[in-house]
């Protein structure tokens, strides 16, 4: 079974909706274990209440040392994909390289547009008549990693920044699902920065609902 590690530090409704996902049999895969650098995440009652291993190593300022935990924590658990799901501490570049092709983080915009914090607002003080949710490849340099999937939606002119992410939030829940379900059914490679799936390069993000690849079509 394709398993993976789900990286969290809150409210975790990212990792619920994998749980569901799972639970329900639209995703075939295991969650090996969630790790959260926060005691008090929420996501940490959602894994108890699945019953899945949980971990948690504290944030410390020593970046190297909780890497080095966090490293050791990942190989223990072999997982096929580590999956970032609202993890907000910043990664060392040496883990980061040490994972390279198989961490995958969902981030609410549309990257290469507005990478960082506060998203909602800044669409909106941009005056954006379109927003979304991208999942990237995790490389060193933060949310700028290849975009393997988006999900777009429209601004409305009365939207606020919490009218924003919570019109976003279920967009999020079925792109992360969708592309685990991905990495799960075929293979998604991460070669010299650029993403193939099935062997193919994929040139531009896939749009969820529009242009995912159909499981097994494993054309070469
Ligand atoms: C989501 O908006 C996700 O895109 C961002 O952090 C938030 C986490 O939400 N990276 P949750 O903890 O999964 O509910």
């Amino acid at each position: 079974m394709f398993r993976i590690v789900v990286l969290v530090s809150g409210r975790g409704s990212n990792l619920q909706a994998l749980i569901d996902a799972i639970a329900k049999e639209r995703l075939k895969a295991r969650i090996a274990a969630v790790i959260s650098n926060r005691s008090d995440a929420q996501a940490l009652e959602r894994a108890r209440r699945a019953d899945l291993d949980s971990v948690v190593i504290a944030s410390q300022p020593d970046r190297a040392a909780f890497d080095r935990t966090l490293e050791s924590v990942l190989d223990g658990y072999n997982p096929d994909l580590i999956v970032l799901a609202g993890f907000m501490r910043v990664l060392g570049d040496a883990l980061v390289r040490r994972f390279a092709g198989q961490m995958i983080n969902i981030h609410p915009s549309l990257l290469p547009a507005y990478p960082g914090l506060d998203t909602h607002t800044r669409v909106l003080a941009a005056g954006d008549n379109e927003h979304g949710v991208s999942v990237h490849f995790v490389t060193p340099r933060l949310d700028a990693g290849p975009v393997i999937a988006q999900a777009r939606m429209p601004v409305d002119t009365d939207d606020t920044p919490q009218t924003l992410a919570e019109r976003l939030l279920p967009a999020e829940h079925r792109l992360l699902c969708a592309v685990v379900a991905l990495f799960a059914e075929q293979p998604v490679e991460l070669r010299d920065e650029k993403i193939h799936i099935n062997h193919h390069p994929l040139e531009h993000p896939l749009r969820l609902g529009r242009d995912w690849p159909q499981a097994g079509d494993r054309r070469r």
